[in-house]
């Protein structure tokens, strides 16, 4: 029975109080802090992959991933905002399906945010290097892609890709404040790129370009979306910084469907443009394919824009999943699952200092040595298996605690939450089965972590709540 212990919701929400953590996030901080982890590697490199796919259709893949989203998102906003308690869905499943569900959906989410931060951090790279190549400049080969990753190159080690997670971990490791003034900058950048995209690029459609509009038929839209998915990810990150802001129970909810929402209109507008301006199939072997749609339509001033903007923005998505990563391993290492050196909390800065430097170094390493297509699918089946088990969660916890107030209640529930796991586990059985293998080795290696050494130590196990 210790495998399904649980937490006590109203302890849990009590003891949030006293942790250390600044409380100094409202709505509009924590909407740009969805749409900083959101736009990024997704829109800006994987829509090459996706547009050869799906082709003109990748419109419908983004639809199809963005409604995936915005069901688990219902749920993820109900969780949210009723217990507000950093580490997002590891801890509110702690508290409904139990321990052993808890520790899954951790170590899964240990999965997305890490390597979802290498991965960004691989994407970012392949930017900047256009960018300096416009300028005339280039990086010894050996210093430019992980092993592997160029065909017919030698590569050893992404150097940019390590240093811009050093440079972020930085930022990170000195406070939530500091990181979230950068972060609005940034993202007002972003948007203005990818406004850019479409005020621009539209007046260079060409309708002919559209057709055919699914080239690979459905079986091309619905792998394409499933990949595409990874385009959404890091609104949730939203609800892991709970412990920091003012006021979750309303703002919470606004921010993590907000940044949703605003993303997705955009994506399928950069869809359709770039698929009207350039021929799908072309983009196959094309490592910037935003601003190369740009370019072929002769705005070369804008095309360079982009670069930079992308090179800026991307930025927030590394910082926004780094925290995201730190703050889940903080929950767990309070809980006794992981070792308690990794919840502590730097005297001054009030942040968890060594687990920033730790994820930091570890992550970066993975983005220099790791090819981003590798990385892409593992993070998606990583979220989505999360995704399905908060659906699950939020039902249990409206049988198992109907009384505690929701400042946001999901509609439609049962049927919102059922459709929402249908939905991640269509996109997830349009991976690729190497995926699903990987995966499954992760989740053994978990296992043995849980049953070798967090049972025991749990916190739980020991009559106690919190460090
Ligand atoms: N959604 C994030 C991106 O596209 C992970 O880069």
């Amino acid at each position: 029975m210790s495998l399904f212990r649980k937490k006590n919701v109203e302890q849990m929400i009590a003891s949030a109080q006293g942790t250390g953590l600044k409380k100094a996030l409202g709505a509009l901080d924590l909407t740009f802090l969805g749409i900083g982890a959101i736009i990024g590697t997704g829109i800006f490199v994987l829509t090459g992959t996706g547009a050869v796919q799906a082709g003109p259709a990748l419109m419908i893949a983004f639809v199809i991933a963005a409604i995936a989203c915005a069901l688990s998102g219902l749920a993820y906003a109900e969780f949210a905002s009723t217990i507000p308690v950093a580490g997002s869905i590891y801890t509110y499943s702690y508290a409904t399906l139990g321990e052993l569900a808890a520790w899954v959906i951790g170590w899964d989410l240990m999965l997305e945010y890490g390597l979802a931060t290498s991965a960004v951090a691989v994407g970012w790279s392949g930017y900047l290097q256009s960018l300096l190549a416009g300028f005339g400049l280039k990086l010894p080969v050996l210093l430019t892609a992980a092993p592997g990753a160029v065909p017919g190159a030698f590569t050893l080690f992404n150097l940019p890709a390590f240093l811009v997670v050093m440079v972020i971990t930085t930022l990170l490791s000195v406070g939530v404040r500091e990181s979230t003034r950068v972060n609005n900058l940034m993202v007002a950048i972003k948007v203005a790129v990818v406004l850019a995209v479409i005020a621009v690029g539209v007046f260079h459609v060409r309708p002919a370009n559209w057709h055919p509009f699914m080239p690979n038929g459905w079986h091309g839209v619905f792998g394409a979306a499933a990949v595409m998915f990874f385009a959404f990810i890091g609104f949730d990150s939203v609800s892991s910084a709970a412990e920091e802001v003012k006021n979750p129970k309303r703002d919470l909810p606004i921010g993590i469907i907000a940044s949703l929402a605003v993303c997705a209109v955009l994506y399928v507008a950069v869809a359709a443009v770039v698929t009207g301006i350039v021929p799908a199939a072309q983009f196959a072997s094309i490592s910037h394919p935003v601003s190369y749609a740009l370019q072929v339509a002769g705005e070369n001033w804008v095309a360079g824009f982009i670069d930079l903007g992308a090179v800026l923005g991307m930025l927030t998505v590394i910082l926004v999943m780094s925290y995201g990563q730190t703050r889940i391993i903080f929950a767990m290492s309070r809980d006794g699952l992981l070792p308690k050196t990794l919840s502590s909390v730097h005297p001054r800065f009030a942040t968890p200092f060594k687990t920033t430097w730790m994820v930091g170094l570890f992550f970066g390493l993975i983005g220099a040595l790791v090819p981003l297509n590798v990385l892409a699918e593992l993070i998606n089946i990583g979220t989505l298996a999360a995704f399905s088990m908060v659906s699950i969660a939020v039902l249990v916890l409206r049988r198992t605690h109907p009384e505690l107030p929701r400042a946001f209640r999901c509609p439609g529930v049962p049927v919102v939450p059922i459709l929402a796991v249908a939905a991640c586990v269509f996109l997830m059985v349009n991976l690729q089965p190497v995926t699903w293998i990987a995966f499954g080795v992760w989740l053994v290696i978990g296992m043995l972590v849980y049953f070798g050494y967090s049972r025991r130590r749990s916190l739980l196990a020991h009559g106690q709540t919190q460090r």
